[in-house]
């Protein structure tokens, strides 16, 4: 029986490859414009860290979590990983683990301010469905930092998400932005909140009820229709933000405006992690349907203290801001608006084997085209008939064909056929690796 990969997980074929990397590759040279340096961090972690940071009722900790079990405590490689006193989780979002290196490695004591970005596969038990995975990938950035601090950051960070979405290539995207304020300011959202809502959710679902009671702010990303038309009654304006609150959301908004970013205020956008403060945003792409938003970040002020980190000897506090988008829906939105980025193989010459005897010459060759940097490959058939080799090479975009048959062993020479003309030309095999350098 074929084993295949678990459902909400998919494979990468190298006929896919192309399209991952080009996006991985623009992001990269973005980030390096905009001043971002790559971290990696585990894919594991202990699973208190997203406990803390996420937040208990969120539903990437409440019911995604994929967690760490040894197949059995105390036999054999196991042992090596006890986990007893902690368990492990694998990622759902690169925000928690960056902050948990910040802190471990300290990088507040030598950086003002810390731009650190990264690629990589993240883990959520979600039910899975066309542009929702349980093994899916974000490119993400965080600025982390005495110096991060300033509405400025904000406006860099929505920038650079909506440049990196455009050196994508994708068009029509939209971004809508909010304030949740300070950390004060936010409480009283959530305080206004339950009174609005108070005696209007008794009819509603267990669940949401639950919700009210323990985390008011998930339900205004309900997915229940009655709370859905409840909440979307509710005039929410900015009436949570004090002074200080609303001149910073001021701030990023002129910014925006100055950079000609055009955006959308959505007092209903909260987020469903719960470390967010101030500002938070979320860029979607209508023609993906259910699972529309292509990418979202925001501001988290606190978190950085709040798992252990902050430095004494500094006054100000850590400011912390950042996003991350989805792959995936990106190369799902590129696919919608009729873009492909299309499997190119290439490879600078294939070897060609007259006769099974020669195998030993030709693989020779290929190893010596290889030392010196020449893409080469040759056919594995024993003796498979030329014709096919030759459609190998085709198939495998080879510049030349190297042609090594009965004529060219007796002379200690090699074919030279230039795939694209179709001419060929007999080179001295001790020049070969000279005379292809020149031809290509
Ligand atoms: P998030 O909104 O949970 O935020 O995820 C960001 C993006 O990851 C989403 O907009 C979506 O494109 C993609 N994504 C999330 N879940 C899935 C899934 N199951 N399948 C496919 N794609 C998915 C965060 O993760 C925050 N850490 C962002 C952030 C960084 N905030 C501050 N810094």
């Amino acid at each position: 029986m074929k084993i295949s990969s678990p459902r909400g997980t998919s494979d990468i074929l190298p006929d896919q490859i192309a399209a991952w990397q080009a996006l991985e590759q623009k992001a990269r040279t973005l980030f390096k414009t905009y001043g971002y340096s790559e971290i990696r961090t585990p894919v594991f972690e202990d699973t208190g860290l997203f406990k803390r940071s996420l937040g208990e009722t969120t539903e990437v900790v409440n019911k995604q979590l994929l967690e760490l079990k040894s197949a059995s405590a105390g036999v054999g490689a196991a042992q090596e990983m006890p986990v007893q006193d902690s368990t492990f989780a694998l990622r759902p979002e690169g925000t928690a683990p960056v902050v948990r290196a910040y802190n471990q490695y300290d990088l507040g004591r030598e950086e003002f301010l810390s731009k650190l970005f990264y690629v990589g596969p993240m883990f959520r038990g979600e039910r899975p469905q066309k542009g929702r995975l349980r093994q899916f990938h974000q490119i993400g950035a965080e600025a982390i930092g005495r110096g991060a601090n300033h509405p400025f950051i904000d406006a860099e960070m929505i920038m650079l998400s909506v440049a990196l979405l455009k050196s994508f290539g994708l068009n029509d995207f939209k971004l809508k932005i909010n304030s949740l304020g300070s950390a004060e300011d936010k409480q009283k959202f959530a305080d206004w909140l339950r009174l609005e809502l108070k005696g209007r959710i008794d009819h509603l679902s267990e669940a949401t009820q639950d919700q009210y009671q323990r985390n008011v702010f998930r339900l205004l990303d309900s997915k229940e229709e009655a709370c859905k038309t409840l909440i979307q009654s509710l005039d929410i304006g900015t009436r949570h933000l004090s002074e200080g609150g609303l001149k910073y959301f001021e701030d990023v908004k002129q910014a925006l405006d100055q950079a000609g970013v055009a955006y959308e205020v959505s007092s209903h956008l909260v987020r469903g992690l719960d470390y967010y403060t101030h500002t938070v945003f979320e860029i979607s792409y209508a023609g993906l349907g259910a699972q529309d938003a292509v990418g979202a970040g925001g501001r988290y002020n606190g978190l950085i203290e709040q798992l252990g980190g902050g430095d004494r000897r500094f006054p100000e506090p850590v400011g912390a801001m950042g996003f991350a988008l989805g792959m995936e829906r990106i190369l799902l939105a590129l696919e919608a608006q009729g873009q492909r980025c299309a499997y190119k193989p290439s490879l600078d010459v294939f070897a060609v084997c007259g006769k099974p005897e020669f195998e030993k010459d030709v693989f020779a060759l290929v190893h010596l085209l290889r030392q010196n940097g020449i893409a080469a490959d040759m056919d594995f058939g024993r003796g498979r008939a030329v014709k096919k080799q030759f459609d190998q090479a085709n198939k495998l975009g080879a510049r030349f064909a190297l042609v090594l048959g009965e004529e060219e062993m007796r002379n200690g020479t090699a074919g030279v056929k230039d795939m694209m003309t179709g001419t060929q030309i007999d080179v001295e095999r001790s020049a070969i690796v000279e005379k292809i350098k020149s031809m290509l």
